[in-house]
Protein backbone atom coordinates (compact mmCIF):
# COMPACT_ATOMS: atom_id res chain seq x y z
CA UNK A 1 0.00 0.00 0.00
CA UNK A 2 1.20 3.65 -1.18
CA UNK A 3 3.05 5.13 2.08
CA UNK A 4 2.02 8.98 2.46
CA UNK A 5 5.23 10.31 3.72
CA UNK A 6 5.57 12.48 6.73
CA UNK A 7 6.72 15.48 4.70
CA UNK A 8 3.77 15.81 2.69
CA UNK A 9 1.56 14.98 5.56
CA UNK A 10 3.30 18.20 7.29
CA UNK A 11 2.05 20.12 3.88
CA UNK A 12 -1.29 18.73 4.65
CA UNK A 13 -1.40 20.03 8.14
CA UNK A 14 0.22 23.46 7.37
CA UNK A 15 -2.40 23.86 4.14
CA UNK A 16 -5.42 22.67 6.71
CA UNK A 17 -4.54 25.67 8.78
CA UNK A 18 -6.07 28.07 6.54
CA UNK A 19 -3.44 30.88 7.27
CA UNK A 20 -3.98 32.20 3.78
CA UNK A 21 -7.31 33.43 5.21
CA UNK A 22 -4.89 35.41 7.74
CA UNK A 23 -2.98 34.75 10.89
CA UNK A 24 -3.88 31.76 12.56
CA UNK A 25 -5.97 31.54 15.71
CA UNK A 26 -2.95 30.85 18.14
CA UNK A 27 -3.14 31.17 21.93
CA UNK A 28 0.97 31.13 23.61
CA UNK A 29 1.47 27.59 24.15
CA UNK A 30 1.26 26.33 27.69
CA UNK A 31 4.73 25.73 28.71
CA UNK A 32 4.30 23.04 31.20
CA UNK A 33 0.83 22.02 31.53
CA UNK A 34 -0.90 21.33 34.88
CA UNK A 35 -1.73 17.61 35.20
CA UNK A 36 -4.85 17.86 35.40
CA UNK A 37 -4.80 20.07 31.70
CA UNK A 38 -3.83 16.85 30.06
CA UNK A 39 -6.53 14.47 30.94
CA UNK A 40 -9.15 13.65 27.69
CA UNK A 41 -11.61 12.91 28.46
CA UNK A 42 -11.86 15.39 31.64
CA UNK A 43 -12.98 13.24 34.08
CA UNK A 44 -16.19 13.46 35.97
CA UNK A 45 -14.55 14.97 39.27
CA UNK A 46 -10.96 15.79 39.81
CA UNK A 47 -9.34 17.06 42.75
CA UNK A 48 -5.19 17.45 42.90
CA UNK A 49 -2.65 18.61 44.75
CA UNK A 50 -0.16 19.42 42.23
CA UNK A 51 2.56 20.12 45.39
CA UNK A 52 2.70 16.95 46.71
CA UNK A 53 2.90 13.67 44.07
CA UNK A 54 3.63 9.92 44.33
CA UNK A 55 6.74 9.03 42.66
CA UNK A 56 7.32 5.74 40.74
CA UNK A 57 10.82 4.30 41.71
CA UNK A 58 12.85 1.02 41.18
CA UNK A 59 10.90 0.10 44.36
CA UNK A 60 7.18 0.64 42.88
CA UNK A 61 5.47 -2.85 43.41
CA UNK A 62 1.74 -3.32 42.33
CA UNK A 63 -0.31 -5.08 44.85
CA UNK A 64 -4.04 -6.60 42.85
CA UNK A 65 -6.67 -9.35 43.36
CA UNK A 66 -8.05 -12.21 41.56
CA UNK A 67 -9.87 -10.34 39.40
CA UNK A 68 -7.49 -7.28 38.89
CA UNK A 69 -4.46 -9.36 37.78
CA UNK A 70 -4.73 -8.83 33.74
CA UNK A 71 -4.90 -4.91 34.16
CA UNK A 72 -2.32 -4.52 36.99
CA UNK A 73 0.06 -6.51 34.53
CA UNK A 74 -1.14 -4.15 31.70
CA UNK A 75 0.49 -1.42 34.08
CA UNK A 76 3.36 -2.64 35.00
CA UNK A 77 3.76 -3.22 31.44
CA UNK A 78 3.08 0.37 30.49
CA UNK A 79 5.38 1.33 33.65
CA UNK A 80 8.50 -1.07 32.76
CA UNK A 81 9.69 -0.56 29.48
CA UNK A 82 10.20 3.37 29.52
CA UNK A 83 11.58 3.42 33.09
CA UNK A 84 13.18 0.28 32.93
CA UNK A 85 12.08 -0.56 36.63
CA UNK A 86 11.19 -4.09 37.46
CA UNK A 87 7.27 -3.12 38.23
CA UNK A 88 6.73 -6.69 39.66
CA UNK A 89 2.77 -7.42 40.12
CA UNK A 90 1.91 -9.60 43.29
CA UNK A 91 -0.77 -10.21 45.95
CA UNK A 92 1.90 -9.56 48.30
CA UNK A 93 1.79 -5.88 48.76
CA UNK A 94 2.48 -2.74 46.90
CA UNK A 95 2.57 1.20 46.98
CA UNK A 96 -0.13 0.92 43.54
CA UNK A 97 -3.34 -1.57 44.62
CA UNK A 98 -5.56 -2.18 41.77
CA UNK A 99 -8.56 -3.29 44.21
CA UNK A 100 -12.47 -4.37 42.53
CA UNK A 101 -14.44 -4.23 45.41
CA UNK A 102 -18.46 -3.81 45.99
CA UNK A 103 -18.73 -0.06 44.97
CA UNK A 104 -21.43 -0.54 42.77
CA UNK A 105 -22.23 2.95 42.58
CA UNK A 106 -18.85 3.11 39.68
CA UNK A 107 -20.82 1.31 37.45
CA UNK A 108 -19.18 -0.80 34.61
CA UNK A 109 -16.58 1.55 33.65
CA UNK A 110 -16.22 3.67 36.52
CA UNK A 111 -13.18 3.88 39.02
CA UNK A 112 -11.77 6.54 41.33
CA UNK A 113 -8.14 7.08 42.37
CA UNK A 114 -6.24 7.69 45.43
CA UNK A 115 -2.94 9.20 44.70
CA UNK A 116 -1.24 10.29 48.22
CA UNK A 117 2.78 10.87 48.36
CA UNK A 118 2.56 7.19 49.84
CA UNK A 119 0.27 5.39 47.19
CA UNK A 120 -1.96 5.00 44.78
CA UNK A 121 -5.22 2.91 45.21
CA UNK A 122 -7.24 2.57 42.10
CA UNK A 123 -10.84 0.81 42.90
CA UNK A 124 -13.57 -0.09 40.57
CA UNK A 125 -16.45 -2.36 40.21
CA UNK A 126 -15.21 -4.29 37.20
CA UNK A 127 -12.17 -4.80 35.47
CA UNK A 128 -13.81 -2.34 32.85
CA UNK A 129 -13.09 0.46 35.59
CA UNK A 130 -9.73 -0.60 36.45
CA UNK A 131 -8.76 -0.07 32.48
CA UNK A 132 -9.88 3.02 32.10
CA UNK A 133 -8.51 4.47 35.38
CA UNK A 134 -5.12 3.01 33.86
CA UNK A 135 -5.47 5.20 31.02
CA UNK A 136 -5.94 8.68 33.38
CA UNK A 137 -2.83 7.04 35.23
CA UNK A 138 -0.46 7.22 31.68
CA UNK A 139 -2.23 10.85 30.91
CA UNK A 140 -1.20 12.18 34.33
CA UNK A 141 2.31 10.67 33.93
CA UNK A 142 4.90 13.01 31.34
CA UNK A 143 4.82 11.66 28.02
CA UNK A 144 7.96 9.81 27.96
CA UNK A 145 6.02 6.84 29.90
CA UNK A 146 4.85 6.22 25.89
CA UNK A 147 8.63 5.60 25.19
CA UNK A 148 9.22 2.48 23.74
CA UNK A 149 12.90 2.29 24.83
CA UNK A 150 14.33 3.09 28.46
CA UNK A 151 14.32 6.53 28.97
CA UNK A 152 15.61 6.43 32.80
CA UNK A 153 16.52 9.62 33.91
CA UNK A 154 17.03 11.47 37.34
CA UNK A 155 13.98 12.75 36.16
CA UNK A 156 10.60 11.30 38.94
CA UNK A 157 8.28 10.19 37.29
CA UNK A 158 5.71 11.90 39.43
CA UNK A 159 1.87 11.67 39.63
CA UNK A 160 0.22 14.39 41.45
CA UNK A 161 -1.44 13.25 44.77
CA UNK A 162 -5.54 14.00 44.89
CA UNK A 163 -9.00 12.12 44.03
CA UNK A 164 -10.47 11.22 40.88
CA UNK A 165 -13.76 9.97 40.60
CA UNK A 166 -14.76 9.02 36.88
CA UNK A 167 -17.07 7.60 35.47
CA UNK A 168 -18.92 7.99 31.59
CA UNK A 169 -21.77 9.67 30.70
CA UNK A 170 -22.95 7.43 27.82
CA UNK A 171 -22.08 3.64 27.48
CA UNK A 172 -21.43 3.55 23.90
CA UNK A 173 -18.78 5.50 22.82
CA UNK A 174 -17.25 3.94 19.50
CA UNK A 175 -15.00 3.91 16.78
CA UNK A 176 -15.56 2.73 13.81
CA UNK A 177 -13.30 1.84 10.92
CA UNK A 178 -13.73 1.41 7.18
CA UNK A 179 -11.50 -2.06 6.14
CA UNK A 180 -13.81 -2.70 2.52
CA UNK A 181 -12.81 0.63 0.77
CA UNK A 182 -8.94 0.03 1.74
CA UNK A 183 -8.15 -2.64 3.39
CA UNK A 184 -5.97 -2.53 6.91
CA UNK A 185 -4.13 -5.10 8.21
CA UNK A 186 -4.33 -7.02 11.81
CA UNK A 187 -1.62 -4.89 12.50
CA UNK A 188 -2.92 -1.72 11.94
CA UNK A 189 -6.40 -2.32 13.49
CA UNK A 190 -4.75 -3.22 16.46
CA UNK A 191 -2.53 0.01 16.24
CA UNK A 192 -5.68 1.98 15.98
CA UNK A 193 -7.13 0.03 19.13
CA UNK A 194 -4.31 1.09 21.07
CA UNK A 195 -4.59 4.90 20.28
CA UNK A 196 -8.58 4.96 20.76
CA UNK A 197 -8.09 2.95 24.55
CA UNK A 198 -5.97 6.02 25.36
CA UNK A 199 -9.11 8.07 25.26
CA UNK A 200 -11.50 5.44 26.85
CA UNK A 201 -12.80 4.21 23.29
CA UNK A 202 -15.21 1.05 24.12
CA UNK A 203 -16.64 0.07 20.93
CA UNK A 204 -14.85 -0.63 17.77
CA UNK A 205 -17.21 -0.93 14.93
CA UNK A 206 -15.28 -3.01 11.66
CA UNK A 207 -17.33 -1.77 8.59
CA UNK A 208 -15.90 -5.36 6.90
CA UNK A 209 -17.94 -5.13 3.63
CA UNK A 210 -19.10 -2.53 0.58
CA UNK A 211 -19.28 -2.20 -2.72
CA UNK A 212 -15.35 -2.43 -3.16
CA UNK A 213 -14.19 -5.81 -0.83
CA UNK A 214 -15.58 -8.19 0.77
CA UNK A 215 -12.78 -8.62 3.85
CA UNK A 216 -13.97 -11.37 6.61
CA UNK A 217 -13.87 -14.54 5.50
CA UNK A 218 -16.73 -16.93 5.44
CA UNK A 219 -16.30 -20.70 5.47
CA UNK A 220 -19.31 -21.63 4.13
CA UNK A 221 -19.27 -19.16 1.24
CA UNK A 222 -15.98 -18.95 -0.14
CA UNK A 223 -15.62 -16.93 -3.11
CA UNK A 224 -16.82 -13.68 -1.58
CA UNK A 225 -13.42 -13.66 -0.06
CA UNK A 226 -11.44 -14.95 -3.04
CA UNK A 227 -13.30 -12.68 -5.33
CA UNK A 228 -14.93 -10.22 -2.87
CA UNK A 229 -11.88 -9.44 -1.25
CA UNK A 230 -9.73 -9.41 -4.29
CA UNK A 231 -9.42 -5.37 -4.61
CA UNK A 232 -10.15 -2.30 -3.39
CA UNK A 233 -10.82 1.54 -4.38
CA UNK A 234 -8.18 2.68 -6.68
CA UNK A 235 -7.23 -1.40 -7.92
CA UNK A 236 -5.10 -1.83 -5.07
CA UNK A 237 -4.88 -6.02 -4.22
CA UNK A 238 -7.06 -5.62 -1.21
CA UNK A 239 -7.20 -8.37 1.11
CA UNK A 240 -9.58 -9.92 3.80
CA UNK A 241 -9.26 -11.56 7.74
CA UNK A 242 -9.36 -15.36 7.76
CA UNK A 243 -12.05 -15.95 10.83
CA UNK A 244 -8.44 -17.36 12.77
CA UNK A 245 -7.50 -13.35 11.88
CA UNK A 246 -10.28 -11.59 13.08
CA UNK A 247 -10.65 -13.23 16.40
CA UNK A 248 -7.28 -12.50 17.13
CA UNK A 249 -8.58 -8.39 16.53
CA UNK A 250 -11.54 -9.45 18.95
CA UNK A 251 -8.97 -11.02 21.37
CA UNK A 252 -6.94 -7.84 21.13
CA UNK A 253 -9.63 -5.27 21.39
CA UNK A 254 -11.10 -7.05 24.57
CA UNK A 255 -8.15 -7.28 26.23
CA UNK A 256 -8.00 -3.50 25.98
CA UNK A 257 -12.10 -3.50 27.25
CA UNK A 258 -13.54 -2.98 23.49
CA UNK A 259 -16.22 -4.68 22.26
CA UNK A 260 -15.70 -5.05 18.24
CA UNK A 261 -19.21 -4.61 16.59
CA UNK A 262 -18.50 -6.09 13.17
CA UNK A 263 -20.69 -4.69 10.20
CA UNK A 264 -21.89 -6.49 6.81
CA UNK A 265 -23.65 -3.87 4.72
CA UNK A 266 -26.57 -4.86 3.54
CA UNK A 267 -28.80 -4.91 0.75
CA UNK A 268 -26.57 -1.73 -0.83
CA UNK A 269 -22.95 -1.60 -1.25
CA UNK A 270 -23.04 -4.79 -2.28
CA UNK A 271 -20.75 -4.94 -5.54
CA UNK A 272 -18.36 -7.36 -4.36
CA UNK A 273 -20.63 -9.79 -2.62
CA UNK A 274 -22.55 -10.17 -5.92
CA UNK A 275 -19.29 -10.34 -8.29
CA UNK A 276 -18.66 -13.71 -6.15
CA UNK A 277 -22.44 -14.66 -6.20
CA UNK A 278 -24.20 -12.75 -9.22
CA UNK A 279 -27.46 -15.31 -8.71
CA UNK A 280 -28.15 -12.82 -5.61
CA UNK A 281 -28.79 -9.70 -7.94
CA UNK A 282 -32.11 -9.16 -9.45
CA UNK A 283 -30.24 -9.12 -12.49
CA UNK A 284 -28.88 -12.01 -12.40
CA UNK A 285 -25.48 -10.76 -14.40
CA UNK A 286 -22.29 -10.92 -12.42
CA UNK A 287 -21.10 -7.47 -12.11
CA UNK A 288 -17.50 -6.57 -12.59
CA UNK A 289 -15.12 -5.79 -9.37
CA UNK A 290 -15.71 -2.12 -8.68
CA UNK A 291 -12.67 0.06 -7.34
CA UNK A 292 -14.52 3.46 -7.62
CA UNK A 293 -15.99 5.57 -4.86
CA UNK A 294 -19.89 6.25 -5.85
CA UNK A 295 -22.40 4.65 -3.63
CA UNK A 296 -26.09 3.46 -3.91
CA UNK A 297 -26.00 1.16 -7.19
CA UNK A 298 -25.94 -2.35 -6.06
CA UNK A 299 -28.32 -4.48 -4.14
CA UNK A 300 -29.12 -7.82 -3.05
CA UNK A 301 -32.48 -9.34 -4.40
CA UNK A 302 -35.30 -8.94 -2.13
CA UNK A 303 -37.29 -10.96 -3.92
CA UNK A 304 -34.51 -14.55 -3.79
CA UNK A 305 -34.92 -16.73 -1.10
CA UNK A 306 -31.50 -17.23 -2.29
CA UNK A 307 -30.37 -14.04 -0.25
CA UNK A 308 -31.86 -14.81 2.62
CA UNK A 309 -29.88 -18.13 2.53
CA UNK A 310 -26.80 -16.06 2.18
CA UNK A 311 -27.33 -13.81 4.98
CA UNK A 312 -28.39 -16.47 7.30
CA UNK A 313 -24.75 -17.96 6.33
CA UNK A 314 -23.02 -14.64 7.03
CA UNK A 315 -24.36 -13.66 10.22
CA UNK A 316 -24.37 -17.10 11.73
CA UNK A 317 -20.66 -17.40 11.09
CA UNK A 318 -20.00 -14.14 12.03
CA UNK A 319 -21.98 -14.42 14.96
CA UNK A 320 -20.01 -17.85 16.14
CA UNK A 321 -16.77 -15.51 15.90
CA UNK A 322 -18.26 -12.09 17.59
CA UNK A 323 -18.60 -12.64 21.32
CA UNK A 324 -19.71 -9.20 21.82
CA UNK A 325 -23.86 -8.62 21.35
CA UNK A 326 -24.08 -6.72 18.03
CA UNK A 327 -24.20 -7.38 14.61
CA UNK A 328 -24.78 -4.05 11.76
CA UNK A 329 -26.20 -4.86 8.91
CA UNK A 330 -25.61 -1.66 7.33
CA UNK A 331 -28.54 -0.44 5.36
CA UNK A 332 -27.56 2.62 3.85
CA UNK A 333 -28.01 3.79 1.32
CA UNK A 334 -29.76 1.86 -0.94
CA UNK A 335 -31.59 3.76 -4.23
CA UNK A 336 -32.10 0.37 -6.68
CA UNK A 337 -35.20 -1.11 -3.86
CA UNK A 338 -38.74 0.16 -3.61
CA UNK A 339 -39.28 1.39 -0.17
CA UNK A 340 -41.26 -1.28 0.55
CA UNK A 341 -38.90 -4.17 -0.61
CA UNK A 342 -36.04 -2.14 1.19
CA UNK A 343 -38.09 -2.33 4.45
CA UNK A 344 -39.24 -5.88 4.16
CA UNK A 345 -35.77 -6.76 3.48
CA UNK A 346 -34.49 -5.14 6.69
CA UNK A 347 -37.02 -6.78 8.73
CA UNK A 348 -36.68 -10.10 7.60
CA UNK A 349 -32.56 -9.40 8.53
CA UNK A 350 -33.72 -8.45 11.68
CA UNK A 351 -34.88 -11.84 12.86
CA UNK A 352 -31.71 -13.47 11.13
CA UNK A 353 -29.59 -11.89 13.58
CA UNK A 354 -32.14 -11.90 16.25
CA UNK A 355 -32.15 -15.92 15.23
CA UNK A 356 -28.53 -16.16 15.82
CA UNK A 357 -29.08 -14.37 19.20
CA UNK A 358 -27.61 -11.13 18.32
CA UNK A 359 -29.54 -7.54 18.93
CA UNK A 360 -29.25 -5.82 14.97
CA UNK A 361 -27.78 -2.13 14.58
CA UNK A 362 -28.17 -0.36 11.22
CA UNK A 363 -27.71 2.74 9.53
CA UNK A 364 -30.63 5.63 9.98
CA UNK A 365 -32.51 4.50 6.94
CA UNK A 366 -33.27 0.68 8.60
CA UNK A 367 -36.10 3.24 10.50
CA UNK A 368 -37.92 2.29 7.74
CA UNK A 369 -38.72 -0.66 8.64
CA UNK A 370 -40.12 -1.76 11.87
CA UNK A 371 -37.78 -2.84 14.25
CA UNK A 372 -37.64 -4.36 17.29
CA UNK A 373 -36.81 -2.63 20.74
CA UNK A 374 -33.52 -4.04 21.04
CA UNK A 375 -32.42 -2.77 17.59
CA UNK A 376 -30.07 0.51 17.60
CA UNK A 377 -30.02 2.81 15.18
CA UNK A 378 -27.33 4.87 13.99
CA UNK A 379 -27.83 8.13 12.97
CA UNK A 380 -25.58 10.04 10.47
CA UNK A 381 -27.04 12.23 8.16
CA UNK A 382 -30.73 13.50 9.22
CA UNK A 383 -32.35 14.49 11.91
CA UNK A 384 -35.91 13.29 10.88
CA UNK A 385 -34.22 10.09 10.70
CA UNK A 386 -33.52 10.06 14.24
CA UNK A 387 -36.85 11.26 15.28
CA UNK A 388 -38.35 8.40 13.24
CA UNK A 389 -36.46 5.70 15.26
CA UNK A 390 -37.08 7.08 18.44
CA UNK A 391 -40.73 7.40 17.58
CA UNK A 392 -40.52 3.62 17.11
CA UNK A 393 -38.79 3.49 20.83
CA UNK A 394 -35.70 2.23 19.58
CA UNK A 395 -31.79 3.62 21.09
CA UNK A 396 -29.90 5.63 18.97
CA UNK A 397 -25.86 6.43 18.16
CA UNK A 398 -25.43 9.58 17.24
CA UNK A 399 -22.58 10.07 14.51
CA UNK A 400 -23.91 13.33 12.61
CA UNK A 401 -21.93 13.22 9.58
CA UNK A 402 -20.78 17.27 10.03
CA UNK A 403 -19.69 16.82 13.31
CA UNK A 404 -18.30 12.96 13.63
CA UNK A 405 -17.19 11.85 10.36
CA UNK A 406 -13.33 11.32 10.70
CA UNK A 407 -13.19 11.34 7.05
CA UNK A 408 -14.07 14.76 6.71
CA UNK A 409 -11.40 17.16 5.74
CA UNK A 410 -10.50 19.78 8.34
CA UNK A 411 -10.59 22.71 5.86
CA UNK A 412 -10.55 23.69 2.14
CA UNK A 413 -6.76 23.12 2.56
CA UNK A 414 -6.62 19.54 3.51
CA UNK A 415 -5.52 16.94 1.23
CA UNK A 416 -7.39 14.32 2.38
CA UNK A 417 -10.60 12.75 3.27
CA UNK A 418 -14.44 14.01 1.61
CA UNK A 419 -16.62 17.14 2.39
CA UNK A 420 -20.19 16.03 1.09
CA UNK A 421 -21.39 16.63 4.97
CA UNK A 422 -18.83 20.38 5.06
CA UNK A 423 -15.77 20.67 6.77
CA UNK A 424 -14.51 19.42 10.36
CA UNK A 425 -12.36 21.45 11.88
CA UNK A 426 -11.46 19.96 16.00
CA UNK A 427 -13.90 22.63 17.09
CA UNK A 428 -16.63 21.62 14.92
CA UNK A 429 -16.05 18.41 16.11
CA UNK A 430 -16.04 19.18 19.68
CA UNK A 431 -19.14 21.96 19.10
CA UNK A 432 -22.19 19.95 19.88
CA UNK A 433 -24.39 17.79 22.52
CA UNK A 434 -26.01 14.83 22.51
CA UNK A 435 -29.18 15.39 23.92
CA UNK A 436 -29.88 18.82 22.10
CA UNK A 437 -28.17 18.03 18.96
CA UNK A 438 -31.92 17.10 16.90
CA UNK A 439 -35.36 18.15 17.71
CA UNK A 440 -37.13 14.76 19.42
CA UNK A 441 -34.19 13.62 20.41
CA UNK A 442 -33.51 13.54 24.48
CA UNK A 443 -30.45 12.18 26.37
CA UNK A 444 -32.42 9.39 27.23
CA UNK A 445 -32.91 8.12 23.83
CA UNK A 446 -29.05 7.85 23.15
CA UNK A 447 -26.90 4.91 24.38
CA UNK A 448 -23.97 6.52 22.66
CA UNK A 449 -22.08 8.47 20.01
CA UNK A 450 -19.30 6.98 17.70
CA UNK A 451 -16.90 8.28 15.18
CA UNK A 452 -16.91 6.71 11.76
CA UNK A 453 -13.32 6.63 9.76
CA UNK A 454 -14.44 5.95 6.14
CA UNK A 455 -11.41 4.91 3.68
CA UNK A 456 -12.15 6.09 0.26
CA UNK A 457 -9.34 9.21 0.13
CA UNK A 458 -7.58 6.93 3.65
CA UNK A 459 -5.14 4.83 1.90
CA UNK A 460 -2.70 3.57 5.00
CA UNK A 461 -2.05 4.50 8.86
CA UNK A 462 -0.53 7.72 8.89
CA UNK A 463 -3.72 9.06 6.86
CA UNK A 464 -5.87 6.97 9.62
CA UNK A 465 -4.12 8.93 12.25
CA UNK A 466 -3.90 12.35 10.71
CA UNK A 467 -7.71 12.18 10.38
CA UNK A 468 -8.73 10.30 13.49
CA UNK A 469 -6.08 13.10 15.77
CA UNK A 470 -6.92 15.36 17.38
CA UNK A 471 -11.09 14.61 16.35
CA UNK A 472 -11.30 11.43 18.05
CA UNK A 473 -10.46 12.61 21.40
CA UNK A 474 -12.92 15.59 21.05
CA UNK A 475 -15.64 12.38 20.33
CA UNK A 476 -14.88 10.84 22.90
CA UNK A 477 -15.05 13.71 25.76
CA UNK A 478 -18.50 13.97 24.23
CA UNK A 479 -19.35 10.64 24.90
CA UNK A 480 -17.13 10.54 28.57
CA UNK A 481 -17.54 13.62 30.14
CA UNK A 482 -20.26 15.09 32.07
CA UNK A 483 -22.13 17.71 30.17
CA UNK A 484 -20.98 20.48 32.80
CA UNK A 485 -17.30 19.69 32.47
CA UNK A 486 -17.63 20.19 28.77
CA UNK A 487 -15.52 23.43 27.44
CA UNK A 488 -13.51 24.14 24.47
CA UNK A 489 -10.98 26.41 26.34
CA UNK A 490 -9.90 23.80 28.63
CA UNK A 491 -10.35 21.22 25.79
CA UNK A 492 -7.98 22.96 23.72
CA UNK A 493 -5.36 23.03 26.12
CA UNK A 494 -5.73 19.71 27.23
CA UNK A 495 -5.78 18.84 23.51
CA UNK A 496 -2.24 20.85 22.89
CA UNK A 497 -1.18 18.72 25.29
CA UNK A 498 -1.16 15.41 23.72
CA UNK A 499 1.13 16.39 21.11
CA UNK A 500 4.36 15.35 22.83
CA UNK A 501 2.80 12.14 23.90
CA UNK A 502 1.25 11.47 20.22
CA UNK A 503 5.37 12.16 18.77
CA UNK A 504 6.49 9.80 21.19
CA UNK A 505 3.77 7.01 20.31
CA UNK A 506 4.65 7.78 16.71
CA UNK A 507 1.04 8.99 16.10
CA UNK A 508 0.27 11.80 13.34
CA UNK A 509 -1.99 13.86 13.85
CA UNK A 510 -3.24 17.78 12.24
CA UNK A 511 -1.94 20.19 13.87
CA UNK A 512 -5.28 22.24 13.93
CA UNK A 513 -4.80 25.97 14.13
CA UNK A 514 -7.83 26.14 17.06
CA UNK A 515 -5.07 24.67 19.30
CA UNK A 516 -2.06 25.85 21.29
CA UNK A 517 0.26 23.44 20.34
CA UNK A 518 3.51 23.38 22.57
C1 LIG B 1 -22.85 6.24 5.56
O1 LIG B 1 -22.06 7.17 5.73
N1 LIG B 1 -23.17 5.85 4.34
C2 LIG B 1 -23.47 5.55 6.67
Amino acid sequence: MEKIPALVLAVVAVLGTGACRGAPVVAPAPMSAPVAHRIIPAPASIMLAEADSFAITAATAIRVEAGSARVGEQLAEMLRTPTGFPVPVSAAGGSISLELTGAETLGEEGYELRITRDSVALVAHRAAGLFRGVQTLRQMLPPRIEAEESVQSRLPWKIPAGVIRDRPRFAWRGAMLDVARHFFTVQDVKQYIDAIALYKINVLHLHLSDDQGWRIEIASRPRLTQLGGSTQVGGGPGGFYTQREYAEIVRYAADRHITVVPEIDLPGHTNAALVAYPELSCGKQAPALYTGIRVGFSALCPGNEETYRLVDDVVRELAAITPGPYIHVGGDEVEALTPADYARFIERVQEIVTRHGKRMIGWEEVAKGRLRPSTIVQQWRSDSAAAAAVRQGVKLILSPASRAYLDMRYTRGTMLGLNWAGFVEVRDAYGWDPASFFPGVTEADVIGVEAPLWSETVKNMTAVQFMAFPRLPAIAEIGWSPAAAKDWESFRVRLAAQAPRWEMMGVNFHRSPQIPWP
